[in-house]
C-alpha cells in the first residue's frame, strides 16, 4: 500500500516514520510513502500557496493552482484514491479504515489555514475525512492517524494478527482489561481466573468483560447482538 502525502510541512511526518510500526512495515514492503509540497508548485517567486477568501472574512485559504498541479503530478498506482483532511468530513471509524485499508494508494491531502479553495475539492477530492468534531491546525496528524491506523490493518504488519482481530472495534466489542506482573501491586490483584491456566474459563471470562465494558461505556457499538461476543472471536 502506496501514501502520497500532499503538505506544506513534510517535516512533522519525520518522528512518525520512526515509529516502529512504520519503520516494520515499510522495511517489510508492506506500506511506502512520499511527500509532495504543494510550494514546489506555487507560480511565483514568493512560492505563495494561499490567498485572501472571496467575499471577506478572516484567514487565507489554500489556492487551486499548486493544489491541482502537486497532485497532478503524483503518479498514480492500482486502486487510488484521493482524500482530504477535512472537520466536515465523515469521521473515520474501523469500517472505514478496513475499506481505505484495502486500497493501493491512498493520496492525502492535507489542509491549512482557513481551508482549501471549494473548487478543488468539487473537482479532485474524491472524499474528505474528519477525525473528530473539532478544529486543528492542520491535516498532518490526521493523515498520520489515518496512516498509522489503516497501516496495523495490512496484513503482516503486526507480528501476530490475533491481536488486531481482537482489538477493540475489530471484534465488535470493546476489548476486555488486561494484566501484566506484578500478580499484586498495593493490594490490587490480577484477576484469580487469568492465572488458572484454565483455557476455557478465562475465554469466557475475557467475553464476559467485553460485553459488559462495551454495554457500558459503548452500548451503541452492540446494536442487536446484545449479548454473546464468543460468537465474534
Ligand atoms: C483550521 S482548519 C480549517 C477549518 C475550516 N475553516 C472549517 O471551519 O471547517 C485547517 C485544516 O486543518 C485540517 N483539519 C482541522 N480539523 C480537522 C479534523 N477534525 N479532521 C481532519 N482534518 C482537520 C483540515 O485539513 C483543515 O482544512
Amino acid at each position: 500500500m502506496r501514501f502520497d502525502v500532499m503538505t506544506l510541512f513534510p517535516g512533522m511526518f519525520d518522528g512518525f516514520r520512526q515509529t516502529q510500526i512504520w519503520k516494520r512495515a515499510e522495511a517489510g514492503g508492506l506500506v511506502s510513502c512520499d511527500f509532495h509540497d504543494p510550494r514546489d508548485f506555487s507560480r511565483d517567486v514568493h512560492r505563495t500557496v494561499d490567498d485572501t477568501p472571496y467575499g471577506g472574512g478572516a484567514g487565507m485559504l489554500l489556492k487551486i493552482e499548486p493544489l491541482v498541479d502537486c497532485l497532478e503530478a503524483i503518479p498514480r498506482v492500482g486502486k487510488s484514491k484521493v482524500l482530504l483532511t477535512s472537520p466536515q468530513g465523515k469521521t473515520l471509524n474501523h469500517p472505514k479504515l478496513l475499506e481505505l485499508a484495502s486500497w493501493d494508494q491512498l493520496i492525502i491531502v492535507c489542509g491549512r489555514y482557513e481551508g482549501v479553495d471549494e473548487r478543488f475539492i468539487e473537482g479532485w477530492v474524491d472524499e474528505s475525512f474528519s477525525i473528530g468534531d473539532y478544529v486543528l491546525a492542520g491535516g498532518e496528524l490526521p493523515a498520520m492517524v489515518l496512516m498509522e491506523a489503516a497501516t496495523r490493518l495490512i496484513p503482516g504488519v503486526l507480528g501476530n494478527q490475533e491481536s488486531v482481530d481482537q482489538d477493540s472495534f475489530s471484534s465488535g466489542f470493546l476489548k476486555y482489561p488486561q494484566y501484566t506482573r506484578p500478580v499484586d501491586f498495593r493490594g490490587r490483584q490480577v484477576p484469580e481466573v487469568l492465572r488458572s491456566g484454565h483455557h476455557e474459563l478465562i475465554k469466557r471470562w475475557r467475553d464476559e468483560q467485553a460485553l459488559e465494558r462495551t454495554s457500558r461505556l459503548r452500548p451503541d457499538l452492540l446494536g442487536d447482538k446484545q449479548s454473546e461476543p464468543h460468537k465474534k472471536r
